[in-house]
Parts: structure tokens; C-alpha cells; sequence
């Protein structure tokens, strides 16, 4: 208003590639990825998960492939889910902690093969589950806490006795971060360390990756609205967090991803600690569609996304297009 001339022009700095690349504030590199993979048993399998073109599930000896490209691509690490044959599905879901299960056989072999490639578990009973659900129910149907971290606790020993480096507890029940903690110590697993999905929203996105371990059936109608957080909620995020922190968690999750990118910026404004943002399955699968329709340039969605996270705040992404975005990057 006082100038007679405009003092104040943004698009001064956004002229040229060379000042528009010194004032970028946010970069995206391999370091911030993390790689969900579906593991199948048997031996030469690879099945297509049909709700996540491009996304396969693969039996051991063919993840080990794949995991030698992630290596290759400077993917830090992976996040392992199991399918599990409805033979092994259960009330107990006592087939979570067995020591020769799939899980602790995958990881076993993910670390002798690659000592450097972080391994990430999966720790929650849903694809032990008759039901689909997350943890032990009662009569009624009902998720029980205590009852589940018992079986959640054994689950996540096995797992890092196998050698798993991170344990990931997915599940939403109250206290089993402190259960974990308290177990790992106890058995000199000092090292393993702890992801905690603390703001796990009861999600419609993760449909696709009920399809791709086989979940989806058995939990049928089934909800899980009465462990996983409610959609509208923002300052329970914060609340689940800090009892994760205080319980013993070294990493903290949100998730889904690009929904919910609000409750990532106020987790890393509140805590600063490391914090990761899951792109999930449905988020996966709207690019792709949109992508494989000419609708959308995919490369560059995808970048645009994943750059989002960092602006919010997330020190790393678990995403199924991690190796072609690690791709993209080189
Ligand atoms: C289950 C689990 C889910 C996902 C990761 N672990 C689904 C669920 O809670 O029903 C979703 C991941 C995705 O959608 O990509 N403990």
C-alpha cells in the first residue's frame, strides 16, 4: 500500500531452476522409504493382488529376490505381512507365535541373506484369526485387551528371537507397547526396536490389503471401530502417542497416509520424535487406477505424495511404490 512499486514479488524466486532449488525447504530420498511385502508359503509362487496392480504376493525364495533389489536400491528396509492359509486360522490364534511359522522363517532368511536390510514385523493377530479381527474376542464378538497383549506379547518374542529389527505392533489394543517393552527387556532383546502404530484409524482404505493376505472374508461385516480411532478424531492421536512413548515405542505411525497428514504435522510438532506415516493400500490403489487410466502422470503423483508427507513432517513412508520411486530417484 505504501509502495508506489511492488517491493514484494514471490515469483521472483520461483523465475529460475536455480533459485527455486535453493529455497526448496523439503527432499525426498530412498532413506525415507519403506517397503510392505506379502509373503506366501510354498516355493516359486507369485500371485497378483488384484486390488493393487503391480503388488504381488511371493513366496520366500522369491521375496529373497526381491529383497536383494531393495538392498540394490538403497530401500532401508522392509515391512513383512504374512498370508496366512486358513488351515493355521484360529480361535487362539496360537499359530502368531509359533517359532517355525512363516513370519519368523521369512525373517531368518531376510537376515542371513542381507544382515544390512532392516526387517520390520508385523505384530497383530489378524491374519491368525478365524474372524479377521485383531486380537481374541469373547461371546459376543468383542476384541478383548488383556487377553489379546498376552498373545500379542508372544507374538512379538517370537519375532525378535527370529531376528526381527523392528517389531510392529498394528493392532490398537491399550498397553501392549509397555507388555512388548517390558517382555523384550526382560528376554535381553535391547536392541529390537519398536514401531508403534499409535494413530491407527478404524480406515476404509485398507480394503486392497484385506484382499491381498486374505483377511477380507473372514472378517466379513465384521468392524473394527472398537480398538482402531475414529476418523474425526485429532486430539486422541496425540493421546494414543504419548502413552506409546511413555510404554517404550521408538518410532510412532500414522495411519492412513494422505487423509490424515493433519495428525502426522501435529505428532511431529508435539513429540519430535521419529515419526512415519503408512500410505496404505486404498491410497495405493486410487494412483494406480487413475494412473493405468491415462488419468493421472503416475511418477509424478506419486513424487507429490510422498513429498507431502515430508512437508508434514514424516521422517519416512511405508508405500507400496517404494522401489519404483527408489527407482525414480537414482
Ligand atoms: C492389520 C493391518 C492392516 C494394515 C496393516 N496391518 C489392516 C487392518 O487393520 O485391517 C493395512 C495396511 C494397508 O492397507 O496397506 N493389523
Amino acid at each position: 500500500m505504501s509502495h508506489q512499486f511492488l517491493a514484494i514479488r514471490p515469483r521472483r524466486m520461483r523465475k529460475d531452476d536455480f533459485s527455486r532449488r535453493l529455497m526448496r525447504e523439503n527432499v525426498l530420498t530412498v532413506d525415507d522409504l519403506i517397503y510392505p511385502v506379502f509373503v506366501l508359503e510354498g516355493e516359486g509362487k507369485v500371485e497378483d493382488v488384484k486390488s493393487m496392480p503391480g503388488v504381488q504376493r511371493q513366496s520366500l525364495d522369491v521375496l529373497l529376490n526381491t529383497a536383494a533389489e531393495c538392498v540394490k536400491l538403497g530401500i532401508p528396509a522392509l515391512a513383512l505381512f504374512p498370508v496366512v492359509p486358513q488351515t493355521y486360522k484360529s480361535l487362539d490364534a496360537k499359530e502368531a507365535y509359533n517359532p517355525q511359522g512363516l513370519v519368523p522363517r521369512t525373517v531368518r532368511a531376510l537376515k542371513q541373506a542381507f544382515p544390512a536390510l532392516g526387517v520390520i514385523t508385523d505384530v497383530a493377530l489378524d491374519p491368525y484369526t478365524t474372524h479377521g479381527q485383531d486380537g481374541l474376542i469373547d461371546d459376543t464378538g468383542y476384541v478383548l485387551n488383556d487377553e489379546t497383549v498376552e498373545v500379542l506379547v508372544k507374538q512379538a518374542l517370537c519375532h525378535a528371537e527370529a531376528g526381527a529389527d523392528v517389531v510392529a505392533p498394528s493392532d490398537m489394543m491399550d498397553g501392549r507397547i509397555g507388555a512388548i517393552r517390558d517382555a523384550l527387556e526382560e528376554h535381553r532383546y535391547i536392541y529390537t526396536r519398536i514401531l508403534a502404530y499409535s494413530a491407527k484409524y478404524a480406515s476404509a482404505f485398507y480394503g486392497p490389503f484385506r484382499d491381498a493376505v486374505g483377511s477380507a472374508g473372514n472378517l466379513g461385516k465384521g468392524n473394527k471401530y472398537n480398538y482402531q480411532m475414529d476418523p474425526a478424531n485429532t486430539d486422541e492421536a496425540l493421546k494414543e502417542v504419548a502413552l506409546d512413548l511413555e510404554e517404550g515405542a521408538d518410532m510412532v505411525m500414522v495411519k492412513p497416509g494422505m487423509p490424515y497428514l493433519d495428525i502426522v504435522r501435529r505428532v511431529k510438532d508435539e513429540f519430535g520424535v521419529p515419526t512415519y506415516a503408512y500410505h496404505v493400500s486404498g491410497e495405493y490403489a486410487m494412483l494406480k487406477a487413475a494412473a493405468q487410466n491415462g488419468w493421472l502422470d503416475e511418477k509424478a503423483c506419486v513424487l507429490e505424495a510422498m513429498l507431502g508427507f515430508k512437508r508434514a513432517g514424516a521422517d519416512g513412508v511405508l508405500t507400496y511404490y517404494a522401489m519404483d520411486i527408489a527407482r525414480w530417484l537414482k
